[in-house]
C-alpha cells in the first residue's frame, strides 16, 4: 500500500486513526463527479503544455475504464484509498502506468474535493427540483378534481369561515413553489468552479479556469482561491433548502393526518399508502405521514450541525470540512424518498364530501354576517360586536345563528332586514371572497391556472 503523501513519514498510520480519517465509505458516491472532474483537469493540463495530448488522451480513456469498473462495481478498494480522490487515482496509474502519476500537477484534493462536492450538488439539486414539481403536480390535479368542495377552514385548530378542498390543499401548493426558486437560487450559488485553486494559494501552472469550468457545466468561477477550498456556503444553503422544504412536508402531513382521523374523516388514505398495527386488527394508520413529518427534525439536525462545524473555521482548509458530505448526503436520501411518498400520498388520496359538509356549522358564517352590517353602512368594529351579540343569544337559548328569527335578530340591531337570510349561505360566502387569492370560483380558477403555468 502506497499512500499519496507517504514520503515524509516513518511510520504508517494507526488503524483507528485511518478509519477516523476515511472519507470513502462514504465520498464513493462522488466517484463520475471525481472522473468528470479529471478528465476536464487532464484537458486543462494540455492547454497548460503540462501533458502531451497523447498523455492526456492515455489518462482520459484510462479514466474512464476507472468509471467501468465503478459501475460494474468490479473495483477493489486498497487499504490506502482515504477517500474517493486517492481510490481514482491509485486505480488510474494501476491501469496506465507511470504517466497517472501526472494528473495531480498543479491540483490538490483540496479544490479537487470542493469542485466533486459542487457537481455533485448541482445534479441533486436538479433531482430534488424534478421530484418537488412531482408533488407540486400531484396537489395541483388533486386540487383541480375538487376545486369547490365546501370544508370548513380552521385558526388556532377552530371553526373560523368556510373555505374549499382545493383552496386548502393548493395553500400547500406555493410553500413548495418558494421551495423552488430557493433551489434555484442555491444551485446558482452552487454553479461556481473552485477548480485551478489548487491546495489554497493557485495553481502554478497556467491552467484556464475558465475553459475548465466551462467543460464541467459551471456558470462562474471562484475568484480568491483561499475562499475557493474553504466555501461550503453552498452546503449550508443546501441544508437550509431541504430543511425548509421538509418543514413544509411536514406541515401537509400533520394536517393530512388530523384530517383521516375519524373525528374528522375528511380524508381517507390509499391502503398503498398506510399502514397496520401489529395488534389492533382494525388499525390503519398515517404512519408515512408521520415519518415525513419526523423527517423535517432530521433535516435540521443536519443543519444545524453543519453550521456548528463551519462556525470559526481558520482559513482555507482544514479537515473539519470534511464533514460537509454526510449530513449533505443524508438530507438529500431523505427527501429523495420524502418527495415522491408525499406525491403519492395526494394523488390517492380520497375526500369524503360528506364529513366536510357535516362539519359546516352556520357559525362559520358569523363573519359573513357582520359583512353584511357593514353593506348596510355600519363601520365593521360596530358590526362585529352586534353579531358577538347575536352568537351570545343563539348561545343562551340553545341554538344556531341561523335559527333566530328576523324579530329576534332586529332587536339587536335595526339593520337586519328582510334579505339577511341570504347570508345564511355557504356558497355565497365562498363566492362572495372574489380577490385574488380567496375562496370565489373565479379567484379560485385563476389560482390554479397560475400553479399550473408553473408546472
Ligand atoms: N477527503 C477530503 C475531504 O473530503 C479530501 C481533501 C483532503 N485534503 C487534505 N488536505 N487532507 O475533504
Amino acid at each position: 500500500m502506497s499512500k499519496l503523501w507517504g514520503g515524509r513519514f516513518a511510520r504508517p498510520t494507526d488503524t483507528v486513526v485511518r478509519q477516523f480519517h476515511d472519507s470513502l465509505p462514504f465520498d464513493v458516491r462522488m466517484y463520475n463527479e471525481d472522473i468528470r472532474g479529471s478528465i476536464a483537469w487532464a484537458k486543462g493540463l494540455v492547454k497548460a503544455d503540462m501533458l502531451t495530448e497523447d498523455e492526456a488522451a492515455t489518462i482520459i480513456s484510462g479514466l474512464e475504464q476507472v468509471r467501468t469498473e465503478f459501475e460494474e462495481d468490479t473495483l477493489v478498494f486498497d487499504e490506502g484509498d482515504e477517500d474517493i480522490h486517492t481510490a481514482v487515482e491509485r486505480r488510474l496509474t494501476e491501469i496506465v502506468g507511470d504517466v497517472g502519476g501526472k494528473l495531480h500537477t498543479g491540483r490538490s484534493r483540496n479544490d479537487q474535493v470542493a469542485t466533486d462536492f459542487r457537481l455533485w450538488t448541482m445534479q441533486a439539486i436538479r433531482h430534488i427540483q424534478a421530484q418537488l414539481a412531482g408533488l407540486q403536480a400531484a396537489i395541483v390535479n388533486h386540487a383541480e378534481a375538487n376545486l369547490m368542495v365546501p370544508m370548513p377552514g380552521y385558526t388556532h385548530l377552530q371553526h373560523a369561515q368556510p373555505v374549499t378542498w382545493g383552496h386548502w390543499l393548493l395553500s400547500h401548493f406555493w410553500p413548495l413553489q418558494r421551495d423552488q426558486e430557493r433551489w434555484t437560487e442555491v444551485w446558482g450559488r452552487t454553479a461556481v468552479s473552485p477548480l485551478g485553486s489548487a491546495a489554497f494559494a493557485g495553481a502554478a501552472f497556467p491552467i484556464d479556469r475558465e475553459f475548465l469550468a466551462q467543460e464541467l457545466g459551471f456558470k462562474a468561477i471562484t475568484l480568491n482561491s483561499q475562499d475557493a477550498v474553504s466555501d461550503r456556503d453552498f452546503v449550508a444553503d443546501f441544508l437550509y433548502a431541504a430543511t425548509m422544504t421538509g418543514l413544509h412536508l411536514s406541515r401537509l402531513s400533520e394536517q393530512l393526518a388530523l384530517y383521516c382521523t375519524t373525528e374528522f374523516g375528511f380524508v381517507r388514505l390509499d391502503d398503498a399508502y398506510a399502514t397496520g398495527s401489529s395488534i389492533m386488527p382494525q388499525k390503519k394508520n398515517p404512519d408515512t405521514l408521520e415519518l415525513t413529518r419526523g423527517k423535517a427534525g432530521r433535516l435540521l439536525g443536519n443543519l444545524a450541525g453543519f453550521l456548528a462545524t463551519i462556525k470559526g473555521l481558520p482559513s482555507s482548509y482544514d479537515k473539519d470540512l470534511q464533514e460537509d458530505k454526510e449530513p449533505l448526503f443524508d438530507a438529500f436520501d431523505t427527501l429523495d424518498l420524502a418527495l415522491p411518498v408525499m406525491a403519492g400520498v395526494v394523488s390517492t388520496l380520497t375526500i369524503n364530501s360528506d364529513k366536510m359538509a357535516a362539519q359546516l356549522e352556520p357559525g362559520l358564517l358569523a363573519t359573513d354576517l357582520a359583512d353584511y352590517l357593514v353593506r348596510r353602512g355600519l363601520p365593521f368594529r360596530q358590526a362585529h360586536h352586534i353579531i358577538g351579540e347575536v352568537v351570545q343569544a343563539a348561545e343562551a337559548r340553545g341554538i344556531e345563528i341561523t335559527a333566530l328569527t328576523l324579530a329576534e335578530l332586529q332587536g339587536i340591531s335595526e339593520l337586519f332586514g328582510e334579505g339577511v337570510t341570504a347570508v345564511f349561505n355557504f356558497e355565497a360566502s365562498l363566492n362572495s371572497r372574489d380577490v385574488p387569492g380567496g375562496t370565489s370560483e373565479k379567484a379560485l380558477q385563476a389560482q390554479l391556472q397560475a400553479a399550473r403555468n408553473l408546472l
